[in-house]
């Protein structure tokens, strides 16, 4: 048995929906369950980001896993998909899953340490972007969403979210993000992206120094998966009084060690921007965010 307090992160994320709060309310169940089913001893506490509960556990052979529950969307089947297709090469390894639920079970990492916790920036965005290369060199396998449908659906929400924005300087930078996902949106490109590496999501390991955990994958131009990186550790980066700068560096570095154009790289970019802003509207914002405005800004001021 493991005894666990729902954490407050996977509260906050669940709590407010119906279908949420029932995920929540199964969640001891499931974990007992899986013990069970895949043979487990838990060992030590449960960690959680702010999708997942993440569980320690130890397998009848003595290997250290972790399990890791997050309710059924396309997202989480479509991490098996990428989980499987990159099979441990940069990131986590998929050890077992249960077709029912997505639950995993994941190899264990040093859950204590991500990249934030490396002081110097560019040795942190070097190793990131080395992963970030490799990930993205494997093209995707089927069954997975592809960019130029997600960019198309954007396209057509784009023009009633810039009318929701009540400061014209807001909309105009929205609009300009849309102009620039347009340009783009004929060639989608066809890589296996993660869509979410960003520090927290690379966790030190032994058989790697460091591995990718938490993918949310796509096919797509792999300049589509700069935006996390761009945004790691954001207050520290506003910390610095010069966020811009800290964004056109953490971009020079990125697009050279993944070869990438750097006008494509900043349009796709602006495509986070405006993929994100869109999440806000929806979610009732009648403004951009600060740190979506400074991105877009880095991007379209590039030196
Ligand atoms: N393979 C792993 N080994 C050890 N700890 C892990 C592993 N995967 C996740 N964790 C822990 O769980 C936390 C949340 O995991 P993550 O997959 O990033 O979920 P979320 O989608 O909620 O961000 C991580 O920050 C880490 O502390
Ligand atoms: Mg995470």
């Amino acid at each position: 048995m493991l005894a666990f307090g729902v954490p407050d992160t996977l509260l906050a994320s669940y709590g407010r929906s119906e279908a949420g709060r029932a995920w929540i309310a199964a969640l001891p169940g499931q974990v007992a369950e899986h013990l069970e089913k895949w043979d487990l001893a838990p060992d030590g506490d449960v960690a959680a980001g702010e999708a997942s509960l993440v569980a320690p556990v130890v397998r009848a052979g003595g290997e250290r896993a972790v399990l890791r529950f997050q309710p059924p969307k396309e997202e989480t089947r479509a991490a098996l998909v990428g989980l499987r297709t990159w099979n441990g090469s940069g990131i986590v390894r998929l050890l077992d899953h249960d077709p029912a639920n997505c639950t995993m079970l994941l190899e264990r990492l040093d859950g204590s340490r991500t990249l934030a916790s490396v002081a110097d920036d560019d040795e942190a965005m070097g190793i990131l972007a080395d992963l970030l290369r490799r990930l993205t060199a494997v093209p995707a396998p089927e069954g997975l969403r592809g960019l130029g449908e997600i960019a198309a659906e954007m396209l057509d929400q784009a023009p009633q979210a810039v009318s929701a924005l009540t400061d014209p300087a807001d909309q105009q930078l929205l609009r300009s993000c849309a102009a620039a996902v347009a340009d783009l949106v004929d060639e989608p490109g066809d890589r296996l992206l993660h869509w979410d590496l960003h520090y927290g999501n690379v966790l030190a390991g032994e058989r790697e120094p460091w591995l990718a955990i938490d993918p949310e994958p796509l096919a797509g131009d792999p300049g589509f998966d700069l935006w996390p990186a761009l945004d790691s550790e954001w207050d520290a980066a506003v910390a610095t009084g010069d966020p811009i700068r800290v964004v056109h560096r953490r971009f020079d570095l990125l697009t050279e060690a993944l070869g990438l154009d750097r006008e494509r790289a900043a349009g796709w970019t602006l495509g986070r921007v405006l993929q994100n802003s869109l999440w806000d509207v929806e979610d009732g914002a009648t403004a951009l965010a600060p740190s979506q405005v400074a991105m877009a800004q880095a991007m379209l001021e590039r030196p």
